[in-house]
């Protein structure tokens, strides 16, 4: 269902994500909302009271279409993975939404209370922007998730490059020094810097032979990194 929504999308030219767009529709009734509300507070104009809450009820509106796309994004684009940044931005989503039915409460109550609303109107807006920064954390920073592509490509490098030798993130020929949790994997640099020139813990020249970059470029050594630390040892 979801990926026939994205191959229609991509049969008009559109393969971006379709979640940030929206954003844009209750971020801005959202901002909106508390500026025409501080209008209405500070200089006691009660039209503004109710542009702001036109606002608000449309933020409500389109909150839907955005956490719906914002699902679908992740789960097309990112293989539904759970990193740090996806779970926050469900914690959010799950408050904006409780904000959302308290602001609208409080606003057709009897007699509101502007200061409670107004309240409401500023936690929403922070709410939103806690949303924004996680959402730039997932598209930009480097909690982007390794795509499954990646991982196959790492796979078949491994097996053609290293597997005959580690099977399964081990080692044959030395059982004390597996691939699997070896510290040389802590970050990408120490473990291309060992593959470039492998040695023993002692310093000594050991089994292993010195994977050349005519043999197993850069980028295809990250491929081979990402397969180990994802798919060997599941990190
Ligand atoms: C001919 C067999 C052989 C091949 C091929 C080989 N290795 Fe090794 N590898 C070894 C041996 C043996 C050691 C133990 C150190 C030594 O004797 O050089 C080792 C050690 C390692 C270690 C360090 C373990 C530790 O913590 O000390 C890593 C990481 C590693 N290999 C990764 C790879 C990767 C990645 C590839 C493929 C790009 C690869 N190896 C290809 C034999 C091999």
């Amino acid at each position: 269902m979801i990926e026939a929504l994205y191959q229609t999308l991509e049969k008009v030219g559109y393969t971006h994500p379709v979640h940030p767009p929206f954003t844009h529709m209750p971020t801005g009734l959202l901002v909106g909302a508390l500026i025409f509300g501080l209008i209405s507070f500070l200089f006691r104009r009660p039209v503004f009271a109710v542009s702001a809450r036109h606002c608000f009820v449309m933020a409500l509106i389109f909150f839907f279409p955005t956490a719906f796309f914002g699902y679908t994004d992740w789960v097309h684009h990112y293989d539904g993975i759970w990193t740090f940044p996806v779970k926050i931005k469900l914690v959010l989503t799950g408050i904006l939404a409780l904000l959302l039915v308290i602001g609208i409460y409080l606003n057709y109550k009897r007699s509101p209370s502007m200061k409670s609303v107004l309240t409401i109107y500023f936690l929403a807006v922070l709410v939103v922007a806690g949303l924004g920064y996680y959402g730039g954390n997932l598209v930009f920073g480097s909690e982007k998730p390794v795509a499954t592509e990646e991982l196959n490509a790492g796979e078949k490098l491994y097996a053609a490059n290293c597997g005959t030798c580690h099977p399964q993130g081990g080692n044959i020929l030395n059982h004390a020094l597996p691939v699997k949790n070896s510290t040389y994997l802590k970050t990408f640099k120490t473990f291309l810097v060992f593959n470039r020139k492998p040695q023993r813990p002692d310093g000594t020249k050991g089994l292993m032979p010195a994977i050349p970059p005519e043999k197993v470029s850069d980028a295809e050594m990250k491929q081979i990194y990402n397969y180990i630390t994802h798919s060997i040892e599941g990190r």
